[in-house]
């Protein structure tokens, strides 16, 4: 009997999740771009939405994340646009429950001002934008991280997007993100530390060292992300993402980590934090306060894993990929 109403109830959900309808609007790149990929597997897989991700075309479909957009479940759909001043907005007889956008920077582009004008969805717009947009205080202590209410640069196009978001009456959320790394995820911050660990070669870190980084893994990001359609925040919250167990990580805690997971001891050069270095994070300690989300989600406990338990993965994915990481500016860098 009970197995019968489990199966009931079960099949009574998914008939009701299967209409639930989420558009993700998808940029050019730079290095997080794999976020679409891997929120439209969670939304499709864990929630049974039926997904679209609106797609810039504009884009090299060779490579990653977009080279794996054939492996999504077959609930995703993808509709390729140019995002130039040619474009409209292609979904006009459709409303979405959810929208993701990931791609909007100035509200007065092509994109950006066909998707505000047209209100496309009922429940939440969530703009996935950037931490970058904080203006940290100088009177800021060492080790204090960034929450939701510190002061940003409203400047910047990100800045810009929320504000014009903000202004309208669609329901919306605004997530802010940093240093995101994982599958499909086109920068590899990390590559810095273990090319060199691996190749035991001098591993440049700006002084003191003890600068904390937030960093994410992409999936985690994703199903931080996706907890809006579950918990429906109120319109106009300010969330960073950020796993929440896991804002301990110097810079030189991150060396020691990879070290172990190669077996090998990092040769840390402290160095003049003013000299430019390919060094992966600023230089300046920069970083987000995201417990926010977890205590005010239903069901995100602050990201599955830990960096350390990342790593392993991490250098497969290093020694798979066998990158050529340029190290010409360190030995300056440590000289001087
Ligand atoms: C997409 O989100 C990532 C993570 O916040 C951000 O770094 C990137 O700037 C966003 N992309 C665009 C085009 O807004
Ligand atoms: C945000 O950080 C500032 C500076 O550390 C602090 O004064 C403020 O209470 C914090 N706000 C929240 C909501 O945590």
């Amino acid at each position: 009997m009970n197995t019968i109403l489990a199966i009931i109830i079960a099949l009574a959900t998914s008939v009701n999740s299967l209409g639930v309808r989420s558009l993700i609007v998808n940029g050019k790149g730079g290095g997080h771009v794999a976020i679409g990929f891997h929120l439209a597997e969670t939304l499709s897989l864990d929630q049974g939405h039926q997904v679209t991700i609106l797609q810039n075309d504009d884009v090299d479909f060779t490579q990653t994340p977009f080279n794996a957009y054939a492996n999504l479940p077959s609930n995703v759909q993808i509709v390729m646009k140019s995002f130039d001043s040619t474009f409209s907005y292609p979904f006009k007889d459709l409303e979405f429950d959810f929208v993701f956008d990931n791609n909007s920077k100035d509200p007065t582009g092509p994109v950006e001002s066909a998707l505000l004008k047209s209100n496309p969805c009922k429940q939440r717009y969530t703009f996935v934008g950037s931490a970058g947009i904080y203006e940290k205080p100088d009177s800021l202590p060492h080790n204090s991280p960034l929450n939701e209410s510190m002061p940003i640069n409203t400047k910047k196009p990100a800045a810009q997007f929320e504000a014009a978001l903000s202004s309208t009456s669609i329901p919306h959320i605004l997530f802010r993100c940093q240093y995101i790394y994982g599958p499909l995820c086109s920068k590899n911050y990390l590559d810095y530390f273990t090319y060199r660990i691996k190749n035991m070669l001098p591993l440049p870190i700006p002084s003191p060292g003890t600068q904390i980084a937030s960093l994410t893994d992409v999936r985690d990001v994703a199903y931080q992300l996706s907890c809006v359609c579950t918990s429906l925040p109120p319109t106009g919250s300010i969330f960073n993402t950020g796993t929440f167990n896991d804002l301990k990580h110097s810079y030189v805690d991150i060396a020691e980590m990879i070290g172990d997971g190669l077996n090998k001891t990092p040769d840390v050069k402290l160095i003049d934090p003013e000299i430019k270095t390919d060094f992966p994070f600023r230089a300046k300690e920069f970083f987000v306060k995201s417990d926010k989300s977890v205590k005010e989600f239903d069901n995100f406990g602050g990201g599955e894993k830990k960096l350390k338990n990342y790593i392993p993965e991490i250098i497969s994915s290093f020694d798979a990929r066998d990158p050529t990481v340029d190290t010409s500016k360190d030995s300056v860098a440590i000289s001087a």
